[in-house]
């Protein structure tokens, strides 16, 4: 079980998402490290220390509705009483309190180790100055919003809250259909293509927001480019009534009519849930209400499904479960009468690629999220992380994961090795940025038909390397007209020379080549040579002249 609504494999996507990595081991380099940058700031030495500030139980609130704790249905509180020696705590969820320990106070934070079993992180809390609220980081820099912003409570109050919380049935084992193979619906011939809230809005996504976001699709061209698919990611659940019913929260009013508004520009609507009790970012999941779930989905006119494995992982386990656990919604899915594309979220876990499409997925994730940690080395981890490529093809694809261009994460080069690695992968493409405020060179990467043609080629054929030398990786994908996609990837720090001779690679002698990025046609060639920056990629369409093929 874990903290955070998150299984061991979301404790350390945790540490992902803060960039840091403070495990068991570093204890002693984080702890000298943190009061280094605690005097830093100015509030070390000496410490007016002032506990008494934080002593008390404080609620995680989500922070687009603090008066609303809970979504998840499971209250989570940091709790910190003074002791003679300093200061004690816990971090109370699920009926279990986790330990926090070494703390060092400053005029207006905390820090402290969180302990939750073999996971430990340093935790910074950081006072408001009204004082009845607290941003707390993980790790041991402030970096952006505080993942957890927590309301200060009664004792009482907080206890009674947690008396009321139906916790430990959440977490029990539900039974699960046995293995067998959905046939497809039909769905997703090429890799789908589009948008989901995650990595621009997070829990803060709303009604206004999509809205202006489906707007931005149209007028951007990016819809007609092929970018169909708008998701809301996690945050727009709100509570299960008596009757089982799933509510969306106050940031979404009518579900109903936001699908229909999306529906009118053209554009495909998506939704987010889990199949634990609890989502990964603590809204409530379809745990046990699968069926119903599905049926709501359908009658709202849903057409896309990300299903994220999150707290399911600390009741399922081994591929086995956790294959039947997706079977269950593709079933209800499939029952609900509405075609629905099933997005797999499982990070690639548990041999996914080899039964996703039985399933009855369209796609499944082949790693960790991209948007947490360095993104260079995000984007670089899909190399090596690219499913199985034969479990891939027309209807079910491996997900590399949402896009990181537009961010403002990646250099121009490395967007454009972004963009051609998950079309050589055949990947769903699917933004994350704010498409409303996009540079024109974003745009021009992302709408580039020659390169999605590539990514939504009909063969559905997963590209693959063919060659590595030092830092220079060739791949190529069989395309439908017969032709080939080849790319050259640097993934090094400097820039590389390279020189290809297409025999040598088993292309043929004499190849009709056209560089897609830069819209230019190379003519009739035998070799290629170029020179490629660091993190830059090449992208060529290669066609063998008659009679010269494999010549
Ligand atoms: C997980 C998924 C992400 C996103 C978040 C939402 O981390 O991998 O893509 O859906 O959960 O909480």
């Amino acid at each position: 079980m874990s903290v955070f609504a998150r299984s061991g494999r979301h404790a350390s996507s945790l540490r992902r998402r803060t960039g840091r990595h403070a495990g068991a081991g570093s204890g002693r380099i984080v702890f000298r490290g943190l009061l280094v940058f605690a005097t830093a700031l100015g509030f070390g030495s000496p410490a007016p220390a002032s506990p008494v500030r934080f002593a008390g139980s404080w609620l995680v609130v989500p922070r687009y509705d603090p008066d609303h704790p809970s979504p998840g249905g499971i209250p989570r509180a940091f709790l910190f009483r003074r002791t003679t020696h300093g200061f004690a705590g816990t971090f109370r969820w699920n009926a279990s309190d986790y330990r926090l320990s070494s703390f060092i106070t400053t005029r207006d934070r905390l820090i402290f180790r969180a302990t939750f079993g073999a996971q430990r992180y340093w935790m910074i809390a950081k006072l408001a100055p009204h004082r009845d609220t607290i941003d707390v980081w993980v790790g041991k820099k402030e970096e952006g919003v505080a993942p957890f912003l927590a309301r200060r409570i009664a004792p009482a109050a907080l206890e009674k809250m947690f008396a009321a919380a139906p916790h430990p049935e959440l977490m029990e084992k539900l039974p699960l259909p046995p293995i067998r193979e959905l046939p497809p619906n039909g769905l997703a011939k090429t890799p789908p293509l589009g948008w989901n809230s995650w990595n621009l809005f997070r829990e803060g996504v709303s009604d206004g927001a999509v809205r202006t976001i489906a707007d931005a699709l149209v007028s951007t061209g990016l819809r007609d480019a092929g970018y169909i698919y708008l998701t809301i990611d996690d945050g727009w659940q709100g509570y299960r009534d008596a009757s089982g019913e799933l509510h969306p929260n106050a940031k979404f009013p009518d579900m109903r009519a936001l699908v229909e508004y999306v529906h009118a520009r053209g554009l495909k609507f998506g939704l987010y849930s889990s199949p634990g009790p609890v989502t990964c970012a603590g809204f409530i999941g379809s745990h046990g209400h699968e069926q119903q779930d599905a049926q709501m989905f359908a009658a709202w006119g849903i057409d896309f499904l990300k299903y994220d494995l999150c707290s399911a992982n600390d009741i399922y386990s081994g591929r086995d479960e956790v294959q039947r656990l997706y079977q269950k919604m593709g079933e209800a899915l499939r029952m609900s009468g509405r075609a629905i594309v099933f997005s797999l979220c499982e990070y690639g876990l548990d041999d996914v690629s080899h039964w996703g499409k039985a399933a009855g997925g369209n796609m499944w994730r082949t790693g960790d999220d991209t948007v947490e940690g360095d993104p260079w080395t995000a984007v670089a981890d899909r190399f090596d992380k690219d499913g199985s490529p034969d479990g891939a093809g027309p209807g079910g694809w491996n997900d590399a994961d949402m896009m990181l261009m537009g961010l403002g994460k990646l250099n121009p080069r490395e967007e454009q090795t972004h963009m051609t690695l998950w079309a050589m992968l055949a990947s769903p493409i699917i933004l994350g940025n704010d498409i409303r405020h996009m540079s024109q060179q974003t745009r021009r990467l992302l709408t580039d038909s020659e390169v999605l043609a590539i990514d939504q080629d009909p063969l559905g054929v997963q590209g693959q390397r063919l060659s590595k030398k030092g830092a220079v990786e060739i791949w190529t994908k069989p395309l439908a007209d017969g032709s080939i996609a080849l790319a050259i990837f640097n993934r090094g720090a400097a820039r590389a020379r390279t020189r290809l001779s297409f025999k040598e690679l088993g292309l043929g002698t004499s190849l009709e080549a056209r560089d897609l990025w830069a819209h230019h046609n190379l003519g009739q060639i035998a070799s290629f040579q170029t020179v490629i920056p660091s993190h830059g990629t090449v992208l060529l369409r290669l066609r063998a002249l008659l009679g010269a093929k494999g010549s």
